[in-house]
């Protein structure tokens, strides 16, 4: 990576540089000893010749004249002169014949090297003539520092003879290997000076370099207020300069940058706040809603649910969020009949009603509308609002109910008035009849009296349906009159083997009733429960003392006010509240049950299934219940019974 932490170099930049030098310097002295030693040797012999040479010469045109006379006086003298020049140790003169004329050795030297020179001498003596300076034969150096040369005499372009000379250049050697020494000296101390200034340059540079070194470090952890300061004067300065000017455009880059994201921060701000607005009212609105509202993604999976969804559905909205919509809600038989699928594909609204019944027989209906949502000419997911539509459909239900009854309430009516003033007049004639007929007579017209009195208190029956009593509540023993309506009805069925169980909370003292309304309903009840059994069975009633675990809520038809008899003009919305205390009362029974598809009809009035029913019993009942302002509902399960359950506000007497 970038910031990868790179490992120490092998060698230092420092390093290689001291080394190179030190390897340059190397080179260079060495190569400079070499040359020296190399031909100081040589160069001592030439200037040596040379310098005798011109000893020699200096003589020559003395020794030329004693040469020309072969005065040998004079050439003993220029020999003795000769001695001189130090450095001379054996000088021989040899005529134009190369013969020797006079020698002299001015040292020791001819002792040690007397066959030596004979043979030199020879040598020379059998040599053709030269005028040239003979060259240095070397021919003494392995004994020492001592070589030897000639030296021709030239007069007049004549020959004349020679010098010959054997020089020791010990001397010379020692002065210049003084000299030598001195020079190394000088070489290694030049090396030392040099070794110093290269210490001197490394600690500059190393300076610099640690000084740039920490600056860089310090900008890459993003300080760039620290600034190079270098004054080299040369390049290093301007690459310190060069890093200043960087450091600077970074700064103000940053800066832009910095102003940037601010202005970026500022915006994104400004918008999440607007976003949570405007997610906060749409929030509120689909809390609001009276509706379970279900978002679904593209692929089925439910993204998200409003806050209805759980009261509305029955279920936890972690159950299903984050799930395929299939298997979150319906087992999907014809998953491709699903509407939501649909509607994602075709792109159009689809509604339908879904009606449920729980198993305690509660009616249960769902309108499911499915919208899709749009984005850039596609679908890519959609709303299901889902809304519990039970109470809207019980109300039009109570509403047809209730026109039925407003139809056929007064027709009851009308018919009952007529064939009651019929009744009254049959009865009258009947009774005449009685007083003038013969004894005989007597028991068929009591038959005809028993009809007509049956007739009666069905017309009576219809009548009071059609225009209900007036409710006159007063706190009663609600035990003794069920015990009373009980006993009441018990009597008219002495052959059926019907056992009747009454179970009663000690705790209900009195309850705020109607008395004969009341009384009313648990005979009705009670028939029913009796003729629901084919054979033999038990009834069972309970009173209990409860506090409501749910809200329950019923509608009711009022009678209108204007026409007792034409009604109902007003539907009216029962709500027991939860935590409400209610009385309970239960009729059970174990008879045949009732069909679930009639469940939701039997309330209706004249709704039977009994050849001489009237169907107006439980329809009765539920009227005088809900205007006790309490609630009547059942529960059946078809050959194993009933049970009707009746709740009462609980008034406590005063
Ligand atoms: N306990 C019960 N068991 C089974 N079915 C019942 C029970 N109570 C009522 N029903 C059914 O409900 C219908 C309506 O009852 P309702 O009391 O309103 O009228 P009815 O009993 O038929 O006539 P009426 O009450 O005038 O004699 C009955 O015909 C019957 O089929
Ligand atoms: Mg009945």
């Amino acid at each position: 990576m970038g910031n990868a932490k790179k490992s120490k170099p092998l060698l230092s930049l420092r390093f290689k540089t001291i080394i190179t030098l030190i390897i340059v310097h190397s080179i260079l002295i060495s190569s400079l000893i070499f040359y020296t030693f190399a031909h100081f040797h040589h160069m001592v012999e030439d200037l040596t010749r040379d310098h005798y040479a011109l000893i020699s010469s200096s003589f020559a045109p003395l020794l030329a004249e004693a040469l020309q006379n072969e005065d040998l006086e004079s050439i003993r003298k220029y020999l003795s002169r000769l001695k001189d020049n130090p450095g001379i140790i054996y000088a021989a003169i040899f005529n134009s014949k190369n013969e020797i004329l006079d020698k002299r050795s001015y040292s020791e030297f001819e002792k040690h090297f007397k066959h030596i020179l004979a043979e030199r001498e020879n040598e020379i003596s059998s040599a053709s003539v030269s005028r040239e300076i003979g060259h240095a034969s070397g021919f003494f150096h392995r004994e020492g520092h001592n070589f030897d040369f000639s030296i021709p005499v030239v007069r007049d372009q004549r020959y004349l003879g020679k010098i010959y000379l054997v020089v020791n250049t010990a001397d010379i050697n020692q002065r210049l290997a003084r000299e030598s020494i001195q020079g190394i000296k000088i070489i290694v101390g030049a090396i030392l000076a040099g070794m110093l200034v290269i210490a001197l340059i490394d600690r500059r540079l190393k300076k610099i370099l640690t000084h740039l070194i920490a600056v860089t470090r310090n900008m890459a952890q993003g300080d760039l207020t620290e600034k190079v300061h270098i004054s080299t004067g040369d390049e290093i300065e301007t690459l310190g300069d060069s890093f200043n000017i960087m450091a600077e455009a970074i700064q103000e880059r940053e800066r832009i940058i910095e102003e940037h994201e601010h202005h970026l921060e500022e915006m994104v701000k400004e918008r999440t706040l607007e976003l949570a607005e405007e997610r906060d009212k749409l929030q509120a609105i689909l809390d609001h809603v009276p509706s379970a509202i279900v978002m679904v993604d593209r692929q089925l999976i439910i993204r998200m649910v409003n806050s209805k969804f759980e009261s509305t559905v029955n279920r936890p909205a972690n159950d299903c969020l984050g799930k395929h919509c299939c298997e979150a809600f319906c087992p999907c038989l014809d998953p491709q009949a699903c509407q939501v699928r649909e509607c994602l594909e075709d792109g159009e609204i689809k509604t339908h009603i879904n009606h449920s019944m729980s198993d305690s027989y509660a009616e249960q209906h769902m309108e499911h509308l499915v919208v899709p949502l749009w984005r850039e000419g596609k679908t890519y997911g959609a709303l299901e609002i889902i809304t519990d539509i039970t109470e809207k459909y019980e109300m039009q239900r109570q509403l047809i109910r209730a026109e039925k009854l407003s139809t056929t309430g007064e027709f009851a009516s009308f018919m009952a008035h007529e064939i009651r003033n019929s009744i009254t007049s049959i009865k009258m004639i009947l009774q005449l009849l009685r007083e003038r007929v013969q004894e005989t007579m007597h028991k068929d017209i009591a038959v005809a009296q028993d009809s007509i009195s049956r007739m009666e208190r069905l017309v009576t029956d219809l009548l009071n349906f059609a225009r209900p009593a007036e409710i006159k509540m007063t706190h009663q023993n609600i035990h003794q009159l069920i015990e009373e309506s009980v006993q009441l009805t018990h009597y008219q069925f002495p052959q059926k083997p019907i056992k009747v169980q009454l179970d009663f909370d000690p705790n209900i003292s009195t309850v705020l009733i109607d008395r004969d309304s009341m009384e009313k309903v648990f005979i009705n009840l009670f028939l029913n429960a009796v003729q629901a059994i084919p054979e033999s069975g038990t009834v069972k009633i309970t009173t209990s003392r409860h506090i409501l675990d749910k809200n329950l809520y019923d509608y009711a038809s009022l009678p209108s006010a204007e026409n007792e008899l034409s009604f109902p003009a007003l539907i009216r919305k029962i709500v027991l509240k939860k935590d409400q205390p209610v009385v309970l009362i239960e009729i059970s029974d174990t008879g045949e049950g009732i069909p679930r598809e009639c469940i939701s009809k039997i309330f209706d009035p004249f709704f039977t299934m009994k050849t001489n029913g009237t169907g107006l019993g439980l329809s009765l009942a539920k009227r005088i219940v809900n205007a006790h302002s309490g609630i009547i509902t059942v529960r059946s399960e078809k050959d194993r019974g009933s049970t009707f359950s009746i709740y009462l506000p609980l008034k406590e007497a005063a």
